[in-house]
């Protein structure tokens, strides 16, 4: 069945490959060295690489695969795989792996064609491969055709096979990249090679964007699957033959397949002539494990509607700007000769160069010179977001109204291969394009559950309405935390990998203490699984039992180990913290009147430090400013006291810093962080924030040996090595590596600004959220989402549940519940009643996250149907991680979900 265009990606993001933005400066000096040539230009060097092939973003399940190749000369397993994949999903029997296409050809041609033939084709591009080898290609498309204009003219294929009888008819699904054929066609070809006793050979490397194509347009098949259309055009032909780097997104590979035993016979003979043996063709064994679940994914629906959608948008986008391009299956063909006919003959070198100077965005001039003056801008298969995507539509548009100032190339070695040719120019003053979009291009992705509302209802009951209970293979959006739920980067892992294993000194602690040093400035580094376990020594270490903690708020596994060790928690924040519209821009401060109070009524000596969060979690996010820390750390030199800070968040806090204190607009993220750590004595961190890891922890003291001692004891005891503190070397290699990413100023203000963006969504339609906007989350107030029910209803455990159960999307409770109970066994009632929407670094997207925003905005209005919660288990502590409840009866009109839709 035809699925409706998806609202988001159907996936969520693995693995990341951190963007290089070259400056101005850097891209002219490329651009030079590269003799105006952009095929010289390395992806190190782009901003956007818009180019398709082999650059596709993987999932997890292909990346996996990659390590089973087993890489056996003969008879690989991973051959009998990808064959039984081939077969299953494209329906031919007998398959020839290959190199690639061009493999894939060689064998073709050898088998079949000779020199002086001529072979009629829908495709015009593989004239590169035929012209040398002395074959014509024969163009017998039909002209006259509008939608599927990669149709064969079959008046005029009849005409050419009388005149000579070729060796073959050779068919491209999506010929090009332009030009998608029909099912229909595709049929009356077969009907007439039949006739001929001619084979049709089709290349079906872009059979998923075609088979969309005949689902969307051709009439009577909008109801039949992608996967099916697959399997009937593959099955329309004698042969086949596939690329693996195209639709099967692995980056290399390819094999010919046919059902006709004596055309695989001629195949195989073959082949162990050019390409390797037939079992593997000149492929490593993972590249057909690759390949074998590239095939499967490829047709995977929600996918294919989200990929082409994509493609759509894009190409609209350039229309819309007037840019003149012809649509292709993966992205917008530029027509340079329209787009800067003041270029001449080298058109598309010069749009290509412009492109570069201007935005960094390479496209690249393939193949034969002479050919045409398109200039591809090819999508990487799902590696991009839509956000970028709009902005490099964005660059060319920009580029496009200032034509006029785009300079001819002048030539200076020529060739009959684009790639080849050098050029000299002079750089125009050309207008710059900025980005703002994410830093990064998605390297594997992560399908994530689609679930109906009648399976989110049965989720919710089954989990006693408490989000932490339910399982994530029913959430479609994970917005429960920020928590270990980061997307690791190439770096990261190529890290991890590399890393040596061992229970004394790793070389990735070294580094991981040489990062830390460098960021934030502290000499003892100890490393810990999380950051309750750091704050767990911490605590021990530097608590004496009756004494008070001072802190900013309070975080609860931070308050717990506070009280264990015999300390007493003493908020310090100041009073502006608590109120949820307020708008004071530094709701972390500590009050600096509350610690003179602490002082004068208890002494000095009573306070065991001052617990300083920044970007204060509970409170919304919020940040501390440069004066406060300056003040608290003034204050505490006058008392003898220590400053501890909770760290976690502490780059978020320094990026606030950056855009809303104007000393600091044109600091470094990394210098600010730097002074920030100035004003401290030690800190705690979970790494699983910041660090951009999925595990880690850490305790630093800026130069106190004592205490450093001290904990390295308490360490050994309850973590792991001294130098491991509990992780193996490969997670702190990928922490260090973690640690360095973390203060580039384009990540962070990419991640923020996404928060700024959900939370101004929500606050358009109404929604109450905290103001202002902090860092790792957006916090809806749920006492005014829900002023209707009392607080022991529990309104932001109900909220939490009901946006679950509306959208798929899993928030979590900061209220009542996560408060607890006061020693006569009555609920705290804190004055903050929130849902937390927290987000995770580097894995959604704004299309995930407008999604949210909808979701929510639907709830908001039906709010006055929501009723509360009241517990059916409740454990002593911390029980908003395992507390059950159930709603209270007739506490609301109807019972969820009986209205609106709306899945996401
Ligand atoms: N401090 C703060 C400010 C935190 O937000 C967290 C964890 C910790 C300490 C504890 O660190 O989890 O590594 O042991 N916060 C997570 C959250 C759980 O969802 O906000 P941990």
């Amino acid at each position: 069945m035809a699925t409706p265009v998806p609202v988001h990606e159907p996936h969520k993001v693995k693995t990341v490959r951190p963007i290089a933005f070259p400056g101005i400066e850097e891209r002219k000096r490329n651009l030079a060295a590269a003799h105006f040539n952009t095929f010289n230009l390395t992806p190190r060097q782009v901003a956007f690489d818009m180019v398709s092939y082999g650059c596709g973003a993987v999932t997890q399940e292909q990346l996996a695969g990659q390590l089973l190749g087993d890489e056996a000369y003969a008879g690989a397993r991973n051959f009998e795989t990808m064959n039984a994949q081939i077969t299953r999903v494209l329906g031919h029997t007998y398959v020839c792996p290959t190199h690639n296409t061009l493999g894939s050809v060689k064998i073709l041609l050898h088998a079949f064609a000779k020199s002086g033939q001529r072979l009629p084709s829908n495709a015009r591009a593989r004239i590169d491969l035929h012209a040398p080898r002395g074959i014509e290609l024969l163009d017998v498309r039909d002209h006259a055709e509008g939608v599927f204009t990669g149709n064969f003219d079959l008046a005029r294929l009849e005409t050419v096979i009388g005149e000579q009888r070729p060796p073959f008819i050779g068919a491209q699904a999506f010929a090009d990249g332009q030009h998608p054929l029909s099912l229909a066609n595709l049929r009356a070809v077969r009907e007439l090679a039949d006739r001929h006793g001619l084979r049709l050979v089709l290349d079906v490397s872009r059979v998923v964007e075609n088979a969309w194509y005949i689902q969307c347009y051709e009439p009577g098949l909008a109801d039949r699957t992608i996967a099916d259309l697959v399997k009937l055009i593959a099955k329309s032909a004698h042969a086949i033959m596939m690329d693996g780097a195209q639709d099967a997104r692995a980056n290399t590979g390819g094999f010919l397949a046919t059902d006709n035993p004596a055309d695989h016979e001629r195949f195989i003979n073959d082949i162990v002539v050019f390409e390797g043996l037939h079992t593997y063709g000149g492929m490593a064994g993972r590249t057909m494990e690759m390949i074998a679940r590239g095939l499967e994914l490829m047709c995977e629906e929600t996918s294919v509607q989200w990929a082409m959608a994509q493609t759509e948008r894009f190409t609209a986008r350039l229309r819309e700007g007037g840019v003149p391009l012809e649509r292709g299956c993966d992205g917008a063909y530029l027509q340079a000769d329209q787009f800067l006919p003041q270029a001449g003959a080298h058109a598309a070198h010069a749009l290509a160069c412009a492109l570069y100077q201007t935005s960094g965005v390479r496209a690249l001039v393939p193949g034969l010179v002479g050919r045409d003056s398109l200039l591809p801008l090819q999508i990487p298969r799902l590696a991009m977001t839509n956000r970028q995507l709009d902005q490099v539509a964005d660059a060319v548009i920009a580029l496009y109204r200032q034509r006029e100032q785009v300079p001819a190339l002048k030539l200076e070695r020529d060739s009959d291969w684009h790639d080849a040719l050098h050029f000299g120019s002079v750089f125009a003053d050309l207008a710059e394009y900025h980005f703002d979009c994410e830093p990064w291009l998605i390297h594997t992705l992560e399908p994530i559950a689609l679930t109906s509302r009648e399976q989110r209802e049965r989720a919710i009951r089954e989990a006693g309405w408490n989000t932490f209970l339910l399982r994530s293979a029913d959430v479609a959006i994970d917005l429960l935390t920020d928590s270990g739920t980061t997307a690791m980067s190439t770096a990261q892992w190529a890290a991890y990998d590399a890393a040596s294993p061992t229970p004394a000194t790793s070389d990735a602690y070294l580094d991981f203490v040489a990062a830390i040093r460098d960021t934030y400035g502290y000499d003892h580094v100890l490393p810990t699984h999380q950051g309750r376990a750091a704050e767990q020594i911490l605590s021990e270490v530097m608590i004496k039992p009756g004494q008070i903690v001072p802190g900013n708020m309070y975080f609860t596994t931070t308050k717990v180990h506070q009280e264990y060790a015999g300390g007493v928690f003493a908020d310090v924040i100041v009073d502006e913290a608590h109120d949820s519209t307020s708008t004071f821009r530094w709701k972390g401060n500590i009050d600096i009147a509350k610690l003179d109070a602490l002082v004068r009524e208890h002494g000095a000596d009573k306070i065991a430090y001052i617990s300083f969060e920044l970007s204060v979690n509970l409170a919304g996010g919020q940040p501390v400013s440069m004066d406060n820390l300056r003040e608290v750390y003034a204050w505490t030199r006058k008392h003898g006291i220590a400053v501890m800070f909770d760290a976690t968040r502490a780059v978020e806090n320094a990026y606030l810093i950056q855009k809303h204190d104007l000393r600091y607009r044109s600091t470094s993220v990394k210098d600010i962080l730097r002074e920030i750590m100035l004003y401290g004595d030690g800190a705690t961190v979970s790494g699983k924030k910041d660090f951009l890891i999925n595990i880690g922890g850490l305790l630093t003291y800026k130069d106190n040996a004592d205490w450093a001692r001290r904990s390295e004891a308490k360490l050994r005891i309850y973590e792991g090595g001294v130098r491991d503190g509990g992780l193996p070397a490969a997670d702190l290699a990928a922490m260090a590596q973690g640690v360095r990413e973390m203060v580039d100023d384009r990540y962070i203000r990419a991640r923020i600004e996404q928060s700024v963006r959900l939370a101004g969504w929500l606050r358009e339609a109404g929604v109450p959220v905290v103001e202002p906007t902090g860092t790792h989350a957006v916090f809806v107030d749920a006492r005014r989402f829900l002023p209707h029910l009392d607080q022991d209803e529990y309104p932001a455990q109900r909220l939490a549940s009901e946006i679950y159960v509306e959208t798929g999307v899993r928030p979590m409770e900061r209220g009542n519940v996560s408060s607890g109970r006061k020693a006569d066994g009555k609920n705290y009632r804190p004055a903050l009643e929130l849902v937390r929407l927290t987000l995770s670094r580097r894995v959604y997207t704004d299309d995930h996250l407008r999604a949210v925003a909808d979701g929510i905005i639907r709830l908001w209005q039906r709010r006055h149907e929501i009723g509360g919660l009241r517990f059916v288990y409740e454990p002593r502590d911390l029980r908003f991680f395992q507390g059950r409840f159930e709603p209270i009866p007739g506490g609301e009109q109807e019972q969820p979900g009986k209205r609106a839709s709306g899945a996401a």
